[in-house]
């Protein structure tokens, strides 16, 4: 089945494996794109939980897959610093040939300037219209549209009211969140959705190098286990209340922070102290994801667990897929 998505990645699934801090690592990423979709880099995971360089992580996948891969860029102005890293690894991925990028929280006007240079793509993540209309006017190639069940940060709308309101913004959308099963699938690409980017379906896969327990907690979780918290980055992060210490469950942050963050002066304030906070929370639950001790922490999962029954090879997902959309189609 093909869509202007796969044609702008030059794919021939119109699927995504989509970036995950700290889970996404090069084999998942390559698994999913040797078998016909898209592995969507996530730069932070591979230079500081995985392969201890974006080089020595982009080289692996390379090992294992010569198809196009993705790349994450989190365009948030955090620091001086981080801006500085971020555009080194843009290069570096340009560099290395990667053609498609999704640019997340922030104006992605500098990543499209880079990359349409280069004769790539940009797809912006979005939650709303007003992002996606200032995205459009920033000159990015399509839109990624994240639900109210998405892992990672969730957005407030269902996958079909986010679709009407962007729908007339003539631009290829992927639905994010929410699809753990191909009967979703389907329907996601038959309301109109180019593609489906999906995240939490691949942490349950063999070469998704995290902790078996956390595999198994995905396999094992309904709907109602999955809880929002603004305690790790100041917006909603889908965790799994089971997974995850009293801390993190679901809740604001205390009655200051919150007023701060919802003040647009005093917001980007609020997310540092917010992020100093639960730094070290943070840092214990990038080794949870990945330890090999059996140590739990916060487990970030979406509403799609509830179509999640088993452990399997990102390729036999990615096939089994790609059948059910041809089926359809
Ligand atoms: C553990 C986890 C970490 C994530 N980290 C990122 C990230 O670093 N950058 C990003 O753009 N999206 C991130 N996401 C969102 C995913 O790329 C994807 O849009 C989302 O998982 C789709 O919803 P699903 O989990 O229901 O499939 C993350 C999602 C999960 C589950």
């Amino acid at each position: 089945m093909q869509t202007q998505f796969t044609r702008d990645a030059g794919v021939e699934v119109p699927l995504l494996c989509g970036a995950m801090y700290p889970c996404g690592n090069p084999e998942l990423v390559a698994a999913v794109s040797e078998a016909g979709a898209l592995g969507v880099v996530q730069p932070i995971s591979f230079a500081y939980v995985h392969s201890g360089s974006l080089a020595t992580g982009l080289a692996k996948v390379r090992e294992l897959t010569q198809k196009p891969i993705a790349f994450n860029a989190i365009v948030e102005k955090a620091s001086k610093k981080y801006e500085r890293v971020m555009r080194g690894w843009i290069e570096e991925a340009l560099d290395a040939d990667i053609r498609f990028f999704v640019t997340a929280l922030g104006n992605p006007r500098e990543v499209v300037r880079l990359v349409h240079a280069a004769g790539g793509v940009v797809y912006h993540d979005v939650t709303e219209r007003r992002f996606a209309q200032k995205a459009r006017d920033e000159g990015v190639d399509g839109l990624i549209a994240v639900n109210r069940r998405a892992g990672g940060h969730a957005g407030q709308r269902s996958a079909k009211e986010l679709f009407d309101e962007l729908r007339d913004l003539e631009l290829p959308i992927v639905c994010a969140g929410g699809v753990g099963d191909e009967d979703g699938y389907v329907d996601m690409l038959q309301l109109g959705y180019a593609g489906v980017q999906m995240g939490t379906r691949f942490i349950a896969t063999p070469e998704c190098k995290v902790h078996a327990d956390y595999r198994q907690l995905i396999v094992d979780s309904e709907e109602d286990d999955i809880v929002l918290t603004k305690r790790l980055s100041g917006l909603d992060v889908a965790v799994i209340r089971r997974g995850s210490p009293q801390e993190m469950e679901a809740g604001e942050p205390g009655a200051l922070l919150s007023w701060l963050l919802r003040q647009p002066k005093t917001k980007h304030i609020a997310r540092t102290l917010l992020a100093l906070q639960s730094l070290r929370a943070l840092k214990r639950s990038s080794r949870a994801a990945v330890s090999q001790h059996g140590y739990k922490d916060v487990y970030q999962a979406g509403k799609s667990v509830s179509g999640i029954h088993a452990i399997e090879p990102a390729a036999d997902i990615v096939k089994r897929f790609q059948a059910a959309a041809d089926r359809a189609s």
